[in-house]
């Protein structure tokens, strides 16, 4: 019996709350700090361009922060993405709280009416996002050349860190995973099945973890803005590594 028990440790027990209130709260930081740092109106500190600034738009006229004309399309596809649906519709609206507990609502419209019905256009948000996301692999190179010449300093870790993470929750989201291959009854019966069916072996393994890609990658966008502004503001030297 003594030896079950030092196999089987007893499992940490936490308060159920305490998940849904981390979500709030990271969730809605982030959502502020985004808003907070699209209103600067500028994020770039040589070699570097603030993800939440890339690609940099502007359009003759409209005076606004470049980061508006871009902001919508990553918003908008996490906002839609399945995994941060089911965590804030647990966490904020508690509805419902958990699989096994009742609606909240005497009345469940589901995602057929507003606002939630926009949730079903999370394919055209992804295709959005991976346009975006090839201005960012383009930043990242350009974050290892230095006036000419190629190196790495944090910086350019940080930005190579992050685009890895963000192309891993991209290419684990589930209407790409559905595109490639998902959609099929039968690969081998469909054009490029054979293509088709390798994509579909790369994607599933990284889709098993799209909770942790979504939540990695939402750190790291935001670490490479701070980067990106404490370097403006001069309070950090960006250290040399090549
Ligand atoms: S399901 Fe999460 S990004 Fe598509």
């Amino acid at each position: 019996m003594a030896e079950r028990t030092a196999a089987h440790p007893p499992a940490l027990s936490l308060p159920w709350w305490l998940q849904p209130v981390a979500t709030v709260v990271i969730l809605s930081g982030f959502v502020l700090y985004t808003l907070w740092a699209a209103l600067q109106g500028h994020g770039y500190s040589a070699p570097y361009l603030s993800p939440f600034y890339s690609p940099p738009v502007t359009v003759a006229g409209i005076p606004i922060s470049p980061a508006w004309w871009v902001l919508w399309v990553p918003g908008g596809f996490r906002a839609t993405c399945y995994y941060y649906r089911k965590a804030y519709y647990r966490s904020y609206f508690q509805d419902p709280i958990a699989c096994s507990h009742p609606e909240a609502r005497a009345r469940y419209a589901g995602e057929t009416a507003f606002p939630f019905i926009l949730n079903n256009l999370h394919r055209f948000f992804l295709y959005g996002a991976i346009v975006v996301l090839a201005f960012l692999w383009r930043d990242t190179a350009a974050a290892f050349v230095f006036d000419g010449r190629v190196g790495a300093h944090l910086g350019s870790l940080l930005f190579l860190i992050n685009v890895v993470l963000l192309s891993g929750y991209t290419f684990g989201c589930h209407s790409f995973r559905h595109i490639v291959g998902g959609n099929l009854d039968c690969i081998s019966c469909a054009r490029g099945g054979r293509l088709r069916h390798r994509l579909w072996q790369w994607v599933t393994p990284v889709n098993q973890h799209h909770a942790l890609w979504a939540w990695a990658s939402l750190f790291s966008v935001s670490i490479a803005d701070i980067y990106v502004r404490l370097l403006m503001t001069g309070v950090i030297a960006d250290p040399r590594f090549l």
